[in-house]
């Protein structure tokens, strides 16, 4: 297999793989590759995974099959990302692959790539104990809505979940690394910063927290917006509660997962707090911000859930009221000691469950957007629309905009919203701020 002087990065999953998958077309870049144009063929395609649940690991082996090509050729194929991690060298046995490398191994990308066009299967999976991020390359040009990822991995261990040992234990990025790398952000044409972590709202370094650092960068002038994902009930503290008061470059908008309505469910999920200590943060968080948006995530048909327990969570919607929310049935995950559990849920009642779930999350979503009707806002245009003059932007709290405007894409544009969907709403201009 020759050099490829061409590649192309497709990531799957979490927001913090598709900022990877930017910083690994950012590497291969600095190596003299181009990235392929729309429609062209790459040398070099990074299949950047994901490994939640069961149907987006087996995507990966569906998308190599995928990349052959009508002569029978392939281009050199790499798999990065959580199923890297986690399956490592079985994915090469399985599957026609030049490359595996993990999530913590990323930045070693161009040698294996060098090692692999020599004609050996190049695998690192390796979670080092020194950072990657030192090893990477400054950021140039970045979209208006930018995301920074600020810390890794996870170490509460809930029952379903594969993060803790895909990702590694919870590690934060030092406070200067990120700080610098949010300013070359805003060099590079960013105006909202989203901090990304699996368990974000757990950064710390040298005795500071997630909310100092959002006061720190929401001194950084180019940026007009900050934003955090995803967080976990138990480190939501009083000081980043109140950031959302103080802050106003912080945007109104907190997802929050819960998974479960049933106390008893959330104990055997080990996720360390109860259905109404849950409520009791957003409570607060409402008494600091009263217009905040609130997001979460769902998993019904843990084993052992009851139709009643269920219901407990559709109790809890109700109470809520999400203004968006992800919902899934529960995937069984080897290694992880749900999958052992005895009562597993048959597919078709957690079909069932989820549908229901679904039908009155996606009520309230509609609701919340209906209710955004007449407001006067902000909204950031990150592209063009379909029509021609038509442009697309999200306003603070994350619903996507579209309307009518000269305006360029990184400008903040005031709008009334007039019209609204369950995924998006309709605005007219009413004054612009140049960016
Ligand atoms: N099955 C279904 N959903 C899962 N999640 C994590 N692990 C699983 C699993 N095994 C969901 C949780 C989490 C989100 C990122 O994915 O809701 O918050
Ligand atoms: Fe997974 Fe729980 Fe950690 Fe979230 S907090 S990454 S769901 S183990």
């Amino acid at each position: 297999m020759t050099s490829p002087r061409t590649f192309k990065v497709q990531s799957f999953g979490c927001q913090m793989n598709v900022y990877d998958g930017e910083r690994m077309g950012e590497l291969l870049a600095a190596e003299g590759m181009r990235a392929a144009g729309d429609g062209e063929a790459a040398d070099l395609v990074v299949l950047n995974t994901c490994h939640i649940r069961e149907k987006a690991t087996e995507k990966v082996y569906s998308e190599i099959g995928r990349l052959k090509r009508p002569d029978g050729s392939r281009p050199m194929v790499a798999v990065a990302g959580c199923v890297a991690q986690a399956e490592g060298a079985e994915i090469a046995r399985r599957a026609k692959v030049d490359v595996v490398v993990g999530p913590q191994a990323y930045h070693n990308l161009p040698a294996l790539v060098a090692k692999a066009a020599s004609g050996t299967v190049a695998l690192d999976t390796d979670m080092p104990a020194a950072s990657k991020f030192g090893a990477l390359p400054a950021r140039r040009k970045v979209a208006p809505s930018a995301f920074l990822t600020v810390q890794e991995g996870c170490d509460k261990f809930c029952t379903y979940c594969v993060v803790p040992y895909t990702r590694g234990a919870e590690v934060s990025r030092p406070f200067s690394a990120i700080f610098d790398e949010a300013k070359a952000l805003a060099d590079a044409g960013a105006r909202e910063l989203t901090l990304l972590g699996q368990n974000v709202n757990a950064w710390a370094d040298e005795g500071r927290g997630l909310h100092d650092l959002i006061e720190a960068i929401a001194t950084i002038p180019a940026i007009a917006r900050i934003r955090y994902t995803t967080s976990h009930p138990n480190d939501m503290t009083d000081g980043l509660i109140a950031v959302h008061r103080d802050v106003d470059k912080l945007m109104p908008y907190l997802h929050l997962p819960v998974q479960a309505g049933s106390d008893r469910v959330l104990k055997a999920m080990n996720r360390s707090h109860t259905a109404s200590s849950y409520l009791r943060i957003l409570e607060k968080v409402r008494a600091a911000r009263p217009d905040i948006a609130l997001s979460g995530d769902f998993i019904v048909g843990f084993p052992g859930e009851t139709d009643a327990e269920f219901e407990e969570t559709l109790k809890l919607v109700d109470e809520v009221r999400y203004a968006q929310a992800f919902s899934f049935k529960y995937s069984p995950r080897p290694g992880t000691p749900a999958a052992d559990m005895a009562e597993q849920i048959a597919p078709a009642v957690a079909d069932e469950r989820l549908q229901r779930l679904q039908a009155l999350l996606n009520a309230h979503q509609t609701a919340f957007n209906c209710a955004s009707i007449g407001r006067r806002t902000e909204v950031l245009v990150e592209r063009q629309g379909r029509k021609p003059g038509q442009m697309l932007g999200k306003s603070p709290w994350l619903q996507s905009v579209h309307f009518e405007s000269a305006a360029k894409i990184g400008d903040i544009v005031e709008v009334e919203l007039v019209s609204a969907g369950p995924n998006s709403l309709a605005g007219t201009e009413l004054v612009r701020s140049a960016a």
